[in-house]
């Protein structure tokens, strides 16, 4: 049988799939309806310096091929989340990323100091991308993604990942920034900017009136962003998010060049996502006589495969 196992920072995961921030929470509830061995790595849901409460409802709208949602980065903030969420995310049998936002530089690596010293994470992924809080998103500017990934890089013994946005300033640009300041590596995409307004009353849908776009609608585009980084920069790691739903979507997402692939929207629709995807995977990979996942990653940019 091949094997899905993913060897990357030091580190074999049990598969290359990750559970992208925020959809799956802090991993606890989820956890019952999981199949650990399926599962890479967990993301958790960003955490800030201070407790926020999120954007005022209504914050979730379907729309065809996934939603949009303004959350707002609802979290406890960091003390509760040392104190209380910790816990329980240690003794989860499934490798961790603990995902940050911060306001500024110095606070971001405030942040990553405070978490110095809890057990249990195998990286850190900073959000710079979140469309659904005030200001400008600061993965759309390269400098300020710099001086972000200096700060928190600086302070943290563990890889650091930067989290970017698919569809504003300049990406590469941004990953390179990313990349010469300290990331090991870089998770493409977050949710993209996107709107419905109830035409029976004309009103938008959302509080906040815009939202971030996730699910199938936005697969081409994340497939897009990192087909595009991963020719710009060969040997990074990437962790391809964006509309991830099925086989062919987790293939193509692989064959783009992408180390892990993230599981967001999907895992709203269906819990038990990874565990077939993984089935899938391994059924595919044996028919065509691959012995191992990392065999077809990023195969799309040297001529695919030979069709057996
Ligand atoms: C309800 C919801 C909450 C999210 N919260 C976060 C978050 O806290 N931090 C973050 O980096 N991304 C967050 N995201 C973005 C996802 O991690 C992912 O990047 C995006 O949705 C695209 O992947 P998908 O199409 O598989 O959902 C959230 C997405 C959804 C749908």
């Amino acid at each position: 049988m091949a094997t899905l196992t993913c060897e990357r920072f030091g580190k074999a995961f049990a598969s290359p799939l990750v559970l992208a921030s925020g959809p799956a929470g802090f991993g606890v509830e989820l956890s019952a309806a999981l199949d650990a061995s399926s599962v890479g790595a967990i993301t958790t849901k960003t955490i800030t310096p201070e407790p926020r409460s999120g954007n005022a409802q209504p914050r979730l709208v379907d729309c065809p091929a996934g939603a949009i949602n303004s959350i707002g980065l609802e979290n406890p903030g960091i003390e509760s989340f040392v104190r209380n969420d910790h816990p329980a995310i240690e003794r989860l049998p499934i490798p961790r990323l603990l995902s940050l936002a911060a306001a500024s530089a110095s606070q971001m690596s405030a942040l990553v100091r405070r978490v110095g010293d809890l057990d249990g994470y195998e990286a850190i992924e900073l959000n710079l991308s979140c469309p659904n809080i005030g200001g400008a998103i600061t993965g759309a500017d390269a400098g300020a993604v710099g001086e972000f990934t200096r700060a928190a890089a600086g302070e943290s013994a563990l890889p650091v990942l930067v989290k970017l946005p698919g569809d504003t300033g300049n990406l590469v640009e941004s990953c390179e920034a990313a990349l010469r300041q300290g990331a090991a590596g870089l998770t493409l995409i977050n949710s993209l900017r996107g709107l419905r307004i109830d035409w029976s009353t004309g009103v938008p849908c959302l509080s906040r009136i815009y939202g971030g776009l996730s699910g199938p609608a936005i697969f081409p585009i994340a497939l897009a962003r990192v087909y595009e980084v991963r020719r710009a920069f060969p040997e990074t790691v990437i962790i391809g998010t964006g509309g991830v739903s099925d086989l062919g979507s987790l293939l193509e997402m692989l064959l783009a060049g992408a180390d892990f692939v993230g599981l967001g929207f999907g895992m709203m629709v269906d819990p038990q996502l990874p565990e077939k995807l993984c089935g899938k995977l391994e059924t595919w990979l044996d028919d065509r006589s691959f012995k191992s996942v990392q065999e077809i990653m990023g195969l799309a940019h040297s001529g695919g495969f030979n069709v057996h």
